[in-house]
This record gives structure tokens, sequence and C-alpha cells, in this order.
């Protein structure tokens, strides 16, 4: 008997293997975008992005979802910083890398003009540019952030190493700290090994503390990483250290949460 399941994975083998996984996946988002959306009525006049661009942050075109769950996501990501110091309106100046089209930077409480929203994907940042308050601008995938040195006290990266391989994570990491000022904090999301989309990947995930599913297409949603937090703490070592965390199952938001400080300059 030829299950649905079977067919699908069937399906699924043939498009990897004839390497039309990027195609197939730009017409999903095609076709996503093309969903019959609620009307908005609640949210008003709410400024959205258009379809094609909410499904490529998110994986589906609804408004409700991109403009609520944003805002519970920044909400939390505030009260989990708080637990590490200051939250964001006590911040100075503000990254968001991989803003996307802007779902978390226009829920950002205190003034617009100390965020800066970088992503590597130019029409997301045109999108931005054109209707939202604050900076925005394309980043490589690959480090270097396109921002100078110490630049920013608080960077959030909000589900962007989740869509990297290992060792543009590192890299991305790393390049966090230089963008951060000394005593800076940045707040990034993974997904770890309680996150529901893990088991999969659980056995590569315990041996390697790493682990890529639907390995293509970097820094887009086809590609998902993830990462114990152990592995987390060493590929941002030395340059940032591990101020707090929580698990993907204890979060609203959905992926694991850690904050990492750069430590403060030693004093002379
Ligand atoms: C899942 S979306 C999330 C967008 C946004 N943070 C949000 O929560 O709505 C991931 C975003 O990260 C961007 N991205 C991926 N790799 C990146 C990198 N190395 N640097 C900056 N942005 C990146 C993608 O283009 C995409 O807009």
């Amino acid at each position: 008997v030829t299950t649905p399941a079977a067919l699908r994975r069937v399906a699924h083998h043939l498009v990897w293997s004839l390497g039309l996984q990027e195609l197939v996946f730009r017409a999903r988002e095609r076709r996503l975008a093309q969903t019959r959306a609620k009307p908005l009525q609640e949210a008003g006049d709410a400024n959205l992005p258009p379809p094609l661009l909410r499904v490529r942050v998110c994986g589906h075109p609804d408004p409700y979802w991109f403009l609520d769950g944003a805002q519970r996501t920044i909400t939390e990501f505030d009260g989990v910083l708080r637990t590490t110091g200051g939250g964001f309106a006590e911040t100075r100046a503000v990254l968001d890398l991989g803003c996307g089209c802007g779902r978390l930077a226009r829920w950002l409480p205190g003034p617009p003009e100390r965020l800066t929203g970088l992503d590597i994907d130019p029409e997301l940042v045109g999108w931005c540019t054109e209707n939202l308050a604050g900076t925005y601008g394309v980043t490589p995938l690959n480090a270097p952030i396109a921002a100078p040195d110490g630049r920013f006290d608080l960077v959030y990266a909000c589900s962007v190493i989740t869509h990297l391989r290992r060792t543009t994570a590192q890299a991305c990491l790393t390049d966090v700290a230089r963008v951060l000022q000394p005593g800076g904090r940045a707040l990034i999301t993974f997904h770890d090994e309680r996150h529901r989309d893990a088991p999969p990947v659980a056995e590569a995930l315990a041996r390697d503390g790493f682990a890529v599913r639907f390995d293509s297409l970097e820094g887009s949603n086809l590609l998902a990483s993830f990462v114990t937090l152990q592995t987390l703490i060493e590929l941002a070592a030395p340059a940032l250290t591990l101020l707090t965390a929580v698990p993907s199952d204890e979060t609203v938001f959905g992926q694991a949460i850690a904050v990492f400080g750069k430590p403060a300059a030693a004093s002379a």
C-alpha cells in the first residue's frame, strides 16, 4: 500500500537528488504567499509588508501572527534581557541582526532612532527602509557584519543562526562581539534539542552538538540548524560569555533564547 507519507518521502528524495530543492522551496513560498489571509480588521492601518515578504521571514503569510506573535516575542525578549541588566528601553544603540521585514523592529520599545536593522536580503531591507523608523542596511551572509566595531550595546538575532551552518554561525557570533561595545549584550535565539523539530537530528545533535536539516540555501528558512546550549557557548567563546538561557520548550516564542555578554574592558 502506498501511503501519502511514503509518496511525500519519494518526492522529497527525488527533488533533492535532482538538486531542485531551492527552486521547489521558492515556488512553495510564492504559493503560500497567495493563501487567503483573514481580513485585518483589528490591526487597522498596520502597514504590513506584502505576503511574500512575510512568508520569507515567518514561513506563512498570516498577518495576525506577523503582528501579535512579534509583539509577544519582543515582550518576552525584554523580560529575559531584564534578568541580565536593563530591558530594550534602557539601551542606547540596538542592532536587529537578520531584521527581515521588521517584524520585531516595529515593536521595539524606546526611540526608533537608536535602532539599526541588517539583513542579507535586499528586498526585505528595502521594505524596512521605506516603511519603518530606524536605519536599515544589507549585510553579507558571512561575517563581517556591515557595522563598525563597538557600535551597539545590544544586538538581537531572532531566528538567524537557526538558518546557518556551524562555521558561519561561529563567525557570526564572533563578529557580533566585535560590533558590541565592552559590557554589551547579545540575545540569540536557537533551535535546541528540546525544539519540536529536533527529533530527526537528535542523534547527530547529541554526538556533535550541532546538526543541520535540509542543508541548502544557507540563510533562508529552507536550512534549519540545531545546536545544544553547550556548543553554542563554545561557538561564542571567548568573545562572548553566557549570561542566561531559556530552553525552547519554556519560551513563548518557541525557540531557545540565550543572552551573552561581551566582557567589559579591563580597568587600567
Ligand atoms: C527566519 S527570518 C527571521 C527574521 C526576523 N528576525 C524575524 O524574527 O522576523 C531569518 C532572517 O535572517 C536573515 N539572515 C540569514 N542569515 C543572515 C546573516 N548571516 N546575517 C544577517 N541576516 C541573516 C534572513 O534573510 C531572514 O530575513
